[in-house]
C-alpha cells in the first residue's frame, strides 16, 4: 500500500484498506473487529462498509484526533452517529450541526459551570442516599445487587430530579408512574424505544407551558432551559427546542454515566489493591454534605479511578464524523462527505502512548504530572467545541457517588469465574447484568 511521502504523493495515495469488511457501529461485533483491523493496518485506515457502499476511515493518532476535533472541527459534521440518534433526541443539541448548534451551545453551555454544578449536590445526595438505604437493608440480609441495573436506576434518578425537580412528582401523577422508566426498563437503543421515548415529548411540552404559566423560579435544568436567552436576539428557547433539549439531557446524561460506574465496581471489585487506596483516601477524609466541586477534585485518588475505569471501558467507545471539504489527515487526502471514525477505545488502549495498556492502574492519573487529554490520547468525554457539555455534572455525580458507597463497603464480583462480555452499541456496556456483593468495611 502506498504510504505519502511528500505532497505530490499525499494527493493520489490512500491509506490502507482493512480485509474486514463491515459497516462500523451497525454490527454487533463493531468493537472487535475494528480492534483487529487496527491491528492489521496501523493508525490510519479504511474500512469499505458495505451498507454504505464507501469506505469508512478510521485514525487513532494524536495529531489527526487534535485536527478533526478541534483545529479543523468546522470542517467536520457528525455523520453516522447522527443518523443513529436523531431519531431519538430530535434537533437538540447532540444532534444540530452549524449555526443552530453554536447557537444552542452557547445557550447550555453556562448550565453546566462548576458553580451551577455544586447547586445540584442535594438533588444528587438525596437520590444516592435513598438507594444506599435499600443498599443497606439488603446488605444486612446478606443479598446481592444488581450493579448494572442500580447504577441505571441511579443516574436516571439523578438525572430527571435535575431536570424536573420537584414537577417529576407531578409527571408521575399524572402517568400513574414514573414516565421516563422505560429509559432504564427497555435497554436496547432501537425504533421501538425511539416511538415510546419520543411519545414523552408532548407531556415535557405540557410541563413547560405550565411552568411558563405559573411564572414560578425553580433551580433545575428545565428552569435553566426557560430562563436561557440568546445573547444575541435576546430571545427565548422555541418550546420545540426546548424539549428537544431537555430529552436530550435524559438519554445523554443517563447510560453514559450508568456505564461509566458499572465499569468503575466491576473494576474495583477485580483489583482490591485499588479498591483499598480508594478507601484509605476516603477514610483520611471527613464525609461532609453538599461537597463543593472544588472538594469533589480533592479526592484524587477516587476521580482517577473513574478516569481509568473510563480509559479501559470509555463508553461513548466511538466518535462518528464526516468531512464537508477535503481534508488531510496524516498526509492522506481525505475526499469531501467522507466518514471518519475515532475511537476512544482504540486511542485509550494504544500501546506507543498507554504502557500495559490493558491494565487497570488508576495510579496513571491519581499520580500523573501531565493531563494525558493535552496529549490528545484520552478522549472519554471527546475533545474541542463539541465536548460533552455535561462533563462537570457526570464527574460530579459519579465522584459523589463512589465516595458514598466506596466508603461504606467493598463489593465483591459474585461470578468472577465468568467472562466478561462487551456491548458496543451506542454505548459501551456489559451484556449481563453484574451481581455483587455488599461487605460493610466497618
Ligand atoms: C460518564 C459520563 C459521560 C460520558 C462518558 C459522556 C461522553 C460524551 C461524548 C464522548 C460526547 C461527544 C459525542 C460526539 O461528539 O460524538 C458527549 C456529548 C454530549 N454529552 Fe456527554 N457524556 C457523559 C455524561 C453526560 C451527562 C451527565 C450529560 C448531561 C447531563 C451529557 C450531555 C452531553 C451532551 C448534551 C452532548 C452533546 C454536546 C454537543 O454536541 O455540543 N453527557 N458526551
Amino acid at each position: 500500500m502506498l504510504r505519502p511521502t511528500d505532497q505530490h504523493s499525499a494527493s493520489t495515495a490512500l491509506p490502507p484498506l482493512a480485509s474486514d469488511r463491515f459497516d462500523v457501529g451497525a454490527t454487533e461485533d463493531s468493537l472487535e473487529r475494528l480492534v483487529a483491523s487496527a491491528r492489521e493496518c496501523g493508525d490510519v485506515f479504511r474500512i469499505h462498509a458495505p451498507g454504505r457502499g464507501s469506505d469508512t476511515w478510521v485514525v487513532n493518532n494524536p495529531a489527526d484526533i487534535k485536527r478533526v476535533l478541534v483545529t479543523n472541527h468546522r470542517n467536520y459534521t457528525k455523520g453516522i452517529g447522527l443518523d443513529r440518534v436523531r431519531i431519538l433526541l430530535g434537533n437538540g443539541i447532540m444532534t444540530s450541526e452549524g449555526d443552530l448548534w453554536r447557537r444552542q451551545r452557547r445557550m447550555i453551555q453556562p448550565m453546566f459551570h462548576r458553580k451551577v454544578m455544586e447547586r445540584f449536590a442535594q438533588t444528587i445526595e438525596r437520590c444516592i442516599d435513598e438507594r444506599i438505604g435499600r443498599w443497606e437493608a439488603l446488605a444486612a440480609r446478606g443479598e446481592p445487587i444488581d450493579v448494572t441495573d442500580e447504577m441505571s436506576g441511579l443516574t436516571l434518578d439523578i438525572i430527571l430530579r435535575s431536570i424536573f425537580g420537584e414537577d417529576l412528582d407531578w409527571l408521575a401523577e399524572r402517568m400513574g408512574g414514573n414516565p421516563f422508566a422505560v429509559v432504564a426498563e427497555h435497554v436496547a437503543r432501537d425504533l421501538q424505544f425511539a416511538y415510546k421515548f419520543r411519545s414523552l415529548t408532548r407531556l415535557v411540552g405540557e410541563l413547560a407551558v405550565r411552568r411558563r404559566a405559573d411564572g414560578i423560579e425553580r433551580f433545575d435544568f428545565l428552569g435553566m432551559l426557560l430562563a436561557a436567552r440568546d445573547k444575541e436576539t435576546g430571545a427565548p428557547m422555541p418550546d420545540r427546542e426546548l424539549v428537544d433539549e431537555a430529552m436530550t439531557l435524559v438519554v445523554a446524561g443517563h447510560e453514559t454515566s450508568a456505564a461509566a460506574l458499572n465499569w468503575t465496581w466491576y473494576l474495583l471489585a477485580r483489583h482490591p489493591e485499588a479498591a483499598a487506596r480508594l478507601a484509605a483516601e476516603l477514610d483520611a477524609t471527613p464525609e461532609r454534605r453538599g461537597m463543593s466541586f472544588e472538594q469533589s477534585e480533592s479526592l484524587r485518588y477516587t476521580q482517577a479511578v473513574i478516569q481509568e475505569a473510563m480509559r479501559l471501558y470509555p463508553p461513548g467507545w466511538l466518535l462518528t464524523r464526516r468531512t464537508i471539504a477535503a481534508d488531510q489527515l496524516s498526509g492522506y487526502r481525505v475526499p469531501p462527505g467522507t466518514d471518519v471514525l475515532l475511537s476512544p477505545y482504540l486511542i485509550h488502549r494504544h500501546p506507543r502512548h498507554w504502557p500495559d495498556p490493558e491494565v487497570f492502574r488508576p495510579e496513571r492519573f491519581a499520580d500523573a504530572h501531565v493531563d494525558p487529554r493535552d496529549e490528545w490520547i484520552y478522549i472519554p468525554f471527546a475533545a474541542g467545541p463539541r465536548h460533552c457539555v455535561g462533563e462537570n455534572f457526570a464527574m460530579y455525580e459519579m465522584t459523589l457517588h463512589v465516595a458514598r458507597v466506596a466508603r461504606r463497603w467493598r463489593l465483591e464480583l459474585l461470578d468472577p469465574g465468568r467472562p466478561l462480555e462487551l456491548e458496543a452499541a451506542i454505548n459501551l456496556r456489559t451484556r449481563h447484568g453484574l451481581r455483587v456483593k455488599l461487605h460493610p468495611r466497618h
